[in-house]
Formats: structure tokens, C-alpha cells, sequence
């Protein structure tokens, strides 16, 4: 291979090289953005929809796991984020209300962005769930973290996501 052959086999080498390194991320995104469809550590997949002026959202939660034996339904969740113009990192924190079971989650947690665009939420959350009496009150309470990032491959969140609801739902388009 001649000088020419070997200089654009280098140029190739590094435009793939960068491209596979870029990520999924837009380094342009200066800031965090809640909105958009995310999946943790367990497979659960949350949609958050369009925050708004005054840092409220909301949108839909499909958990990949369960403390019952309920089949697993996709569930509402409301939340708020702090600051909604200034913070490039914003603060937020999330409530849902599982429609299969008496519990409730609260998710607090912080968004962060690394130099290639690349999001994560950086989560803790706290489980309750309902018991039948005050002498069972001390081991009603669950707590744990999450990580979320996004999730570039779905466009619409399935309705179930378990075994237990009959037909499973597909996952993917
Ligand atoms: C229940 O089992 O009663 C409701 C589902 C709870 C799912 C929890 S919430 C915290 C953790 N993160 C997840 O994505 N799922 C589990």
C-alpha cells in the first residue's frame, strides 16, 4: 500500500474509533434532560414526559421486578425537578403509585451528564408497602438505589412486563 493507501487507512481507523467511542450521547447537550425513555440495572423501563416551566413531569413505569406475585403493569409517576433553567445537573425526585399492588415508590436522585453527552440518574429510593397492622409497621419499608440510562432502542413502553399477565408483552417494536 503507497503513502495515500496508508494515510487513509489511518484517517478510517480513527473516524471509526471516534465514532464507536462517541457513545449514544450529543456532546453538544450542555445540560441534563429528565424527558425521554431510561432503563436501570433490573431492565425496568420509566418514560418521563416534557418537564415543564415550573420543573413538574410526569409519565409511565414498567418495573422489571416485584415484591408480590401480581402481574407487573405499567404504572403512572409524578415528580418535580429542582430549578429548571439554571442547573445543568438537576436535582428531582419522583413518586409512583404501582397500579398492581398497594405500594408506592419514592425515587430521589441527581441527572449527570459525562464530556461525550451520555446521561445518567443516579438514584435512591424508598418502597412502602401496605401491611395490616402498626406491629408490622417495621419491616413495611424497602430502600435501594437505581441507575438509569438512557434507552435509545424502544419507542413506547409495553403494558406489562411479566409472565404472570398471560401473554407477555413484546419488548421490542
Ligand atoms: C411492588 O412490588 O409492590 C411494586 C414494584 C416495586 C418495584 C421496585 S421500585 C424500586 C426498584 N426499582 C425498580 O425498578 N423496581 C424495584
Amino acid at each position: 500500500m503507497g503513502g495515500i493507501g496508508v494515510s487513509l487507512s489511518i484517517v478510517l481507523a480513527l473516524v471509526t474509533l471516534s465514532s464507536s467511542d462517541a457513545g449514544s450521547g450529543d456532546p453538544q447537550k450542555t445540560k441534563c434532560d429528565l424527558s425521554g425513555l431510561w432503563r436501570n440495572e433490573l431492565g425496568s423501563l420509566m418514560e418521563i414526559h416534557d418537564v415543564n416551566e415550573a420543573g413538574e413531569f410526569s409519565g409511565e413505569y414498567l418495573t422489571a421486578v416485584t415484591a408480590t406475585s401480581n402481574c407487573i403493569q405499567n404504572s403512572p409517576l409524578k415528580g418535580a425537578q429542582h430549578h429548571t433553567k439554571a442547573e445543568t445537573s438537576p436535582v428531582f425526585g419522583f413518586t409512583v403509585n404501582w397500579e398492581f399492588s398497594n405500594s408506592t415508590t419514592v425515587f430521589v436522585g441527581q441527572c449527570f451528564m459525562d464530556a461525550r453527552g451520555n446521561e445518567t440518574l443516579k438514584t435512591t429510593w424508598l418502597l412502602r408497602e401496605e401491611v395490616g397492622s402498626l406491629g408490622d409497621d417495621w419491616g413495611a419499608t424497602r430502600v435501594g438505589t437505581n441507575d438509569f440510562t438512557r434507552e435509545l432502542k424502544l419507542v413506547q413502553i409495553p403494558q406489562n412486563h411479566s409472565p404472570q399477565c398471560g401473554t407477555p408483552a413484546p419488548l421490542s417494536p
